[in-house]
């Protein structure tokens, strides 16, 4: 059997805008990306995933695509990219891109064909065109909600002047939803699946995995609020997880079959059960789905514990490794959704994520800290956020004429967005922009950065045993090399309900502690690594996670 790298990955997130600057316009490219593989390849992982990175109006960062089989000028070239895979490879490192199924940039030529076409043309049937109710058509054909806020529809004006139809898309009116109904939408993307994996993508992050089918008579949905987070409430959903999916995924997994080195798919897809999620697992599928119920779950042990569980239980009924993530582009970065009073419910929007309670940065990167060993040490692949190895927290005060995100405009100015997590890596340095783009750059980051980060950033860090980045890189280097860790199964101990205790075989224990009163370890048991230094009596500090080499018999340990 090939290798099958992707069940014990660790593959750290690229988001392309914000990484690493070469050519000093202020955004993130390939050529920053390439200056720093050395320390990604240094960091420890397997794999990165980068963001879109295909041409586009950056309407959504890059999640409105005019051509999928180009880079986007701004990023580099195509050229430039092959050179990447390949600069990455000799590193040891595997790459993933991002495709965007589900819609296209409203200036892709199928769109300004579907436009140009008028109503009833061959062009239109590529996306989800339909006459409005009312007098004159002037209401939406159904109540459905962008995912960004506001209605789901925008009317056209037809080409001889007067307003016409109107079309779907589930995010903002500049991401026009396909019709996956339409044979040849199935044909172009497999097709452009095989134009990366010919250039040596090794697999794909599939963006809003459980949209591309809606029910063929659009019935409205009888709710007004969606959230990017919120899984669908209810079965028979019209437009998300709808059995459908399944099939389009059927064929893109004997696409990348047919390559002999093995080339993967993980799935974006935000749904109602950790059920739902395998069956985009079944054999024949996709290899590997994002377990968004941790990223959820609050601070505490028990939500976690029922988010791991569940997890692992159903991709194990279809035989799948389980995929954590933390922190990503889309949500608040996990440093400032544990700095503060924890909720005793799995966190259901963005702008919940970002009570009225300020952030405890120490409070949060304590936890960080645990959680990393936490997710480390589970069986499967875990994700890392660029950032969340040098423990960034979410800008939370970025200046609203500077921000970038459709949900602010969308929503009103009710929700500020994702710009908070998406802002440019502090790389050296005692002042913005922190070695993100070059001495000679001709523009300031995209986004500001703070001034505090000047203590967080890679070169501070570097060789500062209590820093995050080493915590990061040694629990990485201990990961790759101990034999329990990595894909297979864990063991719950028993433990008091505020303590997580697990044990991988051979000889390997992981504690976290969610009370507030430090936990003693085991006597026997020798540290590996902890998440914050023990106390003098060999006690877990609250809020600390421990990994322990036991060589006694395990359920002795707790
Ligand atoms: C996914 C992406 C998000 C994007 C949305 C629409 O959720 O992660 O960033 O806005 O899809 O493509
Ligand atoms: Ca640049």
């Amino acid at each position: 059997m090939p290798d099958q790298w992707w069940r014990d990955a660790v593959v750290y997130q690229v988001y392309l805008r914000s990484f690493a600057d070469g050519n000093g316009d202020g955004i993130g490219d390939l050529t920053g990306l390439r200056a720093r593989l050395q320390y990604l390849a240094g960091l420890g992982i397997d794999a990165i995933w980068v963001n879109p990175w295909y041409p586009s109006p950056m309407v959504d960062g890059g999640y409105d695509v005019t051509d999928y089989r180009a880079i986007d000028p701004v990023f580099g070239t195509l050229a430039e990219a092959e050179t990447l895979i390949q600069e990455a490879h000799r590193h040891g490192l595997r790459v993933l891109a991002d495709i965007v199924p589900n819609h296209t940039s409203d200036r892709h030529p199928w769109f300004q064909a579907a436009l140009a076409g008028g109503p009833g043309s061959l062009p239109r049937q590529r996306y989800i065109f339909r006459p409005g109710r009312g007098d004159d058509g002037h209401l939406p054909p159904n109540d459905w909600r962008s995912v960004f806020g506001s209605p789901a529809w925008t009317r056209v004006t037809e080409p001889d002047g007067h307003p016409g139809e109107w079309y779907l898309h589930l995010f903002s009116a500049e991401q026009p939803d396909l019709n996956w109904d339409h044979p040849e939408i199935r044909a172009e993307f497999e097709s452009i699946l095989r134009f990366w994996f010919d250039r040596g993508v090794d697999g794909f992050r599939i963006d809003v995995a459980h949209g591309l089918v809606k029910a063929p008579d659009l019935p409205d949905l009888g709710i007004d609020n969606e959230d990017i987070l919120a899984p669908p409430d209810r079965p028979g959903h019209p437009h998300w997880d709808r059995d459908g999916v399944h099939e389009i995924y059927r064929g893109w997994r004997a696409v990348a079959d047919a390559y002999p080195e093995p080339r993967v798919f993980v799935a974006e897809a935000w749904v109602e059960s950790s059920g739902r999620l395998a069956r985009y697992l079944q054999p024949g599928e996709l290899h590997a789905a994002f377990a968004f119920d941790l990223l959820r779950a609050p601070w505490r042990a028990p939500w976690l514990r029922s988010a791991i569980e569940e997890s692992l239980a159903a991709v194990a009924s279809v035989g799948a490794p389980a995929t954590w993530v933390l922190s990503n582009h889309d949500v608040v970065r996990h440093v400032s959704r544990y700095g503060r009073p924890q909720p005793d419910r799995p966190l259901q929007s963005l702008a919940e994520m970002l009570a009225e309670a300020p952030t405890d940065i120490d409070l949060g990167q304590r936890r960080a800290r645990a959680a990393a060993l936490l997710m480390l040490a589970l069986p499967g692949s875990a994700y890392l956020y660029q950032g969340e190895e040098l423990g960034l927290w979410e800008v939370e005060d970025l200046p609203e004429e500077l921000l970038q995100d459709p949900v602010w405009e969308r929503s009103g100015h009710r929700e500020r967005g994702r710009d908070g997590a998406r802002v440019p890596l502090p790389w050296s340095g005692d002042t913005p922009p922190f070695g993100f783009s070059p001495s000679t750059a001709t523009a300031p980051p995209w986004l500001p950065q703070p001034e505090a980060w000047k203590r967080f950033t890679a070169a501070a860090q570097r060789g500062d045993p209590e820093s995050m980045l080493e915590l990061y890189r040694a629990a990485l280097r201990i990961r790759r090399r101990h034999p329990a860790l990595g894909d297979r199964t864990l063991r719950w101990l028993d433990a008091p309900p505020d303590m997580l205790a697990f044990a991988r075989d051979p000889g390997f224990l992981c504690l976290v502690n969610l009370s507030t009163q430090p936990v003693p370890v085991p006597a026997g048991a020798r540290v590996l690594l902890a998440s914050s230094p023990l106390t003098a009596g060999r006690a877990l500090p609250a809020d600390a996670a421990a990994w322990l080499a036991w060589s006694a018999k395990p359920d002795e340990a707790a």
